[in-house]
């Protein structure tokens, strides 16, 4: 090899570098162009908003009697309305979200919307298979806590706990910027999850930890269980949305999602309630343990304060799904018709883009092949 054909190598080179400054120019233009939609989105998400609202009030002001024509028309606005707020929510999942002041804290100023519905589907999907290793493994930990009595075994069991509540409430926090509806007491459950397992880790060794040891081992084997209960619930929902992006007749899989919900719900709902009956049993036997034996430590007061609020919490958030899930039926039903247009019209996007790609990669005029020294 000479420096003449280095040369040209370098020269060669450098066309290609021009191509990709202006592969990049263009790609930061659309960057600014992006920047300018969302804003848009935005102003006019606001506007739909800012109009609907006041026509909800004269609507509300429009005070009957109505002969039929008219209570037809009035109930098909208030139908409008609830499909337009459910398209504006699916229409806001597009766009960038700011993150709550927990994530601000913890992560810093960064972004963590995810603009792609399939995508949002894709990480919950990923959370709940974190949720289930991570219980396939306290499952077994606190099986050996049952069998032995080691001080290591014990805290290393309970230091998962800690780390395991404090990552989902992280990650659950994403989930939020991104549109789950979950509510604000599963969040603070979790919350509360990792005060109480950071009491039992510095709970000391003594009469008191071990008379309540073994039943708080033989609790944490049944909220194992019944987590991987509540993982085949909410596998079931994620696997039904994802078919709402791709089947044609939309009706029959909202109508499929709503049967499987109801029937799961049955199931899964009196294994919750035997174990909020166990979390009330654990905050009773913790009061009476705080009398009897004499000199408890202030761990056990503070767990039984901690169970018993997890009882009351999760026992009232619990009953009231049912009753809400049956109110709030028309709106689930425009919030599912809009979502799986939106992961449609995505898919069928990505698709015609790639189709795009591989058409314009085939017309392309093959290149000499280049000499190998
Ligand atoms: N943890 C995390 N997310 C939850 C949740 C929980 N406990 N409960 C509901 N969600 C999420 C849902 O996945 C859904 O998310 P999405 O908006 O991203 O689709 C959103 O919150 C709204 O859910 P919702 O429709 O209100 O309820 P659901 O049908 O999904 O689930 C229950 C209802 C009762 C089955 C569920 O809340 C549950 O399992 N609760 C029990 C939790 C518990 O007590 N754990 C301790 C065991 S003793």
């Amino acid at each position: 090899m000479n420096i003449d054909t280095l040369r040209n190598e370098w020269e060669e080179l450098s066309r290609e570098y021009t191509e990709l400054e202006t592969c990049n120019r263009r790609y930061i233009e659309l960057l600014e162009q992006l920047h300018s939609h969302q804003q848009k989105c935005f102003n006019e998400i606001k506007h739909q908003r800012y109009r609907m609202n006041q026509i909800t009030a004269s609507l509300r002001q429009f005070k009957g009697p109505f002969d039929p024509e008219e209570k037809e028309k009035v109930d098909d606005l208030q139908r409008m309305t609830l499909k337009r707020k459910a398209q504006l929510h699916e229409i806001e999942q597009s766009l960038p979200a700011k993150s709550g002041r927990y994530l601000q804290i913890i992560l810093g100023d960064v972004n963590v919307s995810i603009l792609n519905r399939n995508d949002k589907v894709r990480y919950k999907d990923d959370y709940e298979k974190f949720k289930l290793i991570l219980n396939v493994i306290g499952l077994i930990m606190a099986f050996f806590n049952l069998i032995f009595n080691y001080r290591a075994l014990e805290l290393t069991f309970i230091f998962l706990l800690v780390w395991y509540y404090c990552t989902l409430t992280i990650r659950e926090s994403i989930l939020k910027v991104n549109g789950s509806r979950i509510k604000g007491w599963w969040r603070a459950h979790h919350f509360i999850s990792t005060v109480a397992a950071g009491v039992l880790l510095v709970w000391p060794q003594g009469e008191h930890w071990q008379l309540f040891r073994l039943q708080f081992m033989y609790f944490n084997v049944y909220i194992s269980i019944v987590q991987y209960l509540q993982f085949g619930y909410q596998k079931g929902l994620l696997y039904r949305l994802k078919a709402l992006g791709e089947r044609h007749n939309m009706d029959i899989t909202i109508e499929g999602f709503h049967s499987w919900m109801w029937r799961g719900l049955s199931f899964l709902l009196p294994f919750l309630f035997i174990g909020y009956a166990f979390q009330a049993y654990n905050a009773w036997t913790l009061y009476k343990l705080a009398y009897n034996p004499p000199d408890a430590p202030w761990h056990v007061s503070v767990m039984c304060g901690l169970f018993l609020l997890l009882f009351v919490g999760n026992m009232t958030t619990a009953l009231l799904v049912v009753p809400e899930k049956i109110r709030e039926r028309a709106k689930e039903r425009y919030r599912l018709l809009s979502m799986g247009k939106s992961m449609k019209l995505r898919k069928e996007m990505k698709n015609s883009a790639s189709d795009l790609d591989i058409s314009s990669s085939t017309n392309v005029v093959p290149e000499p092949e280049k000499k190998e020294n």
